[in-house]
């Protein structure tokens, strides 16, 4: 499934994310408790900052509490229109990055164009967001933020590696449903969206807290192609 037809009918069945809502809304600031140490994503959000001129316009989908990507992306003099579905996690945006602009909004709805639509963007970070999603989702968010770019616009994207489709694991005390890919087939389908992959990096990393298991992360710095 990855025709643009049919990703039409993913996007207007948009799954009931409820659950999920819930427990990220539990989670709230315990959330950077548990994945400190940044290392790769803080590498990620300065590789970005620094491609993208000064005064970039960058969406940032899945925002969470706004550090450290948002924070650092507005520090370095960009604009940055943040989207969550948790109201929890917008509240904690809100506080730590004051200048981006909030959304609450399931990232299957964002459009580019229409009385819904955000327009088009230099720049997007999707870090360990796309992991909430089945596999199906995946093909067609990938697809969508291709379509919020302007053509050479840049893309990060963090994943964990994993082989696993809308699969129930448990996450500082809650069941989520995640999915992923092995490093080849993460690539694949990205570049079948239409994006380039200019660069990537591997980090192992261990979580704070022991009902969250030591993960492989993996991110891509990708270009609308
Ligand atoms: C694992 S956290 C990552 C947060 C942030 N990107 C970071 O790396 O620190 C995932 C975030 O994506 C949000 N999220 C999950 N599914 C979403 C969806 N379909 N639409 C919008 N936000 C979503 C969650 O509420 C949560 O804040």
């Amino acid at each position: 499934m990855k025709g643009s037809e049919a990703c039409l009918e993913v996007r207007a069945a948009v799954t009931d994310r409820t659950d999920q809502v819930a427990a990220f809304d539990a989670i709230g600031a315990r959330y950077e408790q548990a994945f400190p140490k940044k290392a790769g994503q803080i590498a990620a959000g300065a590789r970005l900052a620094a491609e993208l001129p000064p005064g970039s316009r960058i969406l940032d989908v899945g925002i969470g509490t706004g550090r450290p990507t948002a924070r650092q992306l507005v520090d370095a003099g960009h604009t940055v229109v943040g989207v969550d579905l948790s109201t929890a996690m917008l509240e904690l945006a809100g506080k730590n990055v004051p200048e981006a602009e909030l959304l609450h909004r399931d990232l299957l709805t964002l459009t580019p164009h229409g009385r819904q639509g955000l327009g088009l963007f230099d720049g997007l970070t999707c870090f360990f967001t796309m992991l909430l999603l089945s596999r199906r989702e995946i093909y067609c968010a990938l697809r969508l933020f291709h379509s919020m770019l302007r053509p050479g616009g840049q893309f990060a994207l963090a994943m964990v590696e994993a082989d696993l489709d809308d699969t129930e694991i448990p996450f500082l005390g809650h069941i989520m449903r995640v999915s992923g890919f092995l490093r080849d087939e993460l690539r694949q389908v990205v570049h079948d969206a239409g994006f380039e992959i200019a660069g990537e990096a591997a980090f192992a990393y261990s979580p704070a807290r022991t009902d969250a298991p030591p993960e492989h992360q993996l991110f891509l710095n990708c270009r609308r192609a």
